[in-house]
C-alpha cells in the first residue's frame, strides 16, 4: 500500500500527518505500507516514521551517483538518508519532464544498485485508451523501460499499472478493466522474466479512494494500490490501507 504525496504538504504538514496516522495503524505489518513525501521532507517523514514499519521513498532519483546536474538527487543520496523505495517513470514526469522510457530503465537500474526498491509506473493515456490501444501502449512501455534489466534486478522491482485518464480524475479504472491490465503485464513479465517474476506484486493507481479500495483488492490480480489525492489525508489513507488488511484475510 504506498501514498505519493506529489507535490504536496510542507515539512511541518508531513509532520503532522504522521501524528495523526500512525496511531490509526499501530500494530499494521501485513504488507509493505510507504509514503512517498517531496523530497525535501523526506528526513522529516523518515524521523516522524521512525519505530513504525512505515518506509519512506522518493518521488524520483537520477541515474549518476553524483555529478554536475542541476536540481537532481541520486538513489545514493536518497538511501544515505533513510529512504528504501523509488517510484519510477511516473506518467507525471513522463508528461511534464518528458522522461521516456530509455531514462525509466536507466533510473531503475540505478535505484536496484542504490539498494531501493523501484516501482516503476506505466500507464496509458485517454486517447490511448479511447483509440483501444492500451495493449500495445502497456507492451512498448515495458518493452522499452523494464524488459532490459537483468533477471536478478527485475526480482527486486514492483510495477504500478496507472491509467492516466483516472489519475486525479474521480474516474477509477473498474477492478476489470485495472484486472486486465495487470494479467497483460504479468504475462509480458512471465514471458521475459520466467522465474524471476513469479513473485511480481503489481499496484493498481488512480482515483483509488476508501470507497473504491475494497472491490480493487477482491481482485486477485490487484496486489496493492499507489494512492495520490487520498494519501494525503491521514484518515482516508488509514482506511484504504486497513480495508486492505480485511480483504487480504
Ligand atoms: P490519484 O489517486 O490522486 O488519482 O493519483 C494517483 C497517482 O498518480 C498515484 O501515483
Amino acid at each position: 500500500m504506498a501514498g505519493n504525496w506529489k507535490m504536496y504538504k510542507t515539512a511541518q504538514q508531513t509532520a503532522s500527518f504522521f501524528e495523526q496516522f500512525i496511531p490509526s495503524v499501530n500494530g499494521f505489518n501485513d504488507c509493505d505500507l510507504v509514503i512517498f513525501p517531496v523530497s525535501v521532507n523526506i528526513p522529516t517523514a523518515i524521523q516522524a516514521a521512525q519505530g513504525t514499519s512505515i518506509r519512506i521513498g522518493g518521488q524520483n532519483l537520477f541515474w549518476a551517483n553524483e555529478g554536475a546536474y542541476t536540481g537532481e538527487v541520486s538513489g545514493e543520496m536518497l538511501r544515505a538518508v533513510g529512504a528504501t523505495w523509488v517510484l519510477i517513470g511516473h506518467s507525471e514526469r513522463r508528461q511534464y519532464f518528458h522522461e521516456t522510457n530509455g531514462e525509466v530503465l536507466k533510473k531503475g537500474q540505478a535505484a536496484i544498485a542504490a539498494e531501493l526498491t523501484p516501482i516503476i509506473c506505466i500507464g496509458e493515456r485517454l486517447e490511448e485508451h479511447k483509440a483501444g490501444k492500451t495493449r500495445e501502449v502497456l507492451i512498448g512501455q515495458f518493452a522499452g523501460g523494464i524488459a532490459g534489466l537483468t533477471e536478478e534486478q527485475f526480482a527486486k522491482v514492483v510495477i504500478a499499472y496507472e491509467p492516466v485518464w483516472a489519475i486525479g480524475t474521480g474516474q477509477t479504472a473498474t477492478p476489470q478493466i485495472a484486472s486486465e491490465a495487470h494479467a497483460l503485464i504479468r504475462t509480458e513479465a512471465e514471458k521475459r522474466f520466467g522465474k524471476a517474476a513469479e513473485q511480481l506484486r503489481i499496484l493498481y493507481g488512480g482515483s483509488v479512494k476508501p470507497d473504491n479500495i475494497e472491490g480493487l483488492m477482491k481482485e486477485s490480480e490487484i496486489d496493492g494500490v499507489l494512492v495520490g489525492g487520498a494519501s494525503l489525508d491521514p484518515r482516508s489513507f488509514a482506511q484504504i490501507v486497513k480495508a486492505a488488511r480485511v480483504n487480504r484475510d
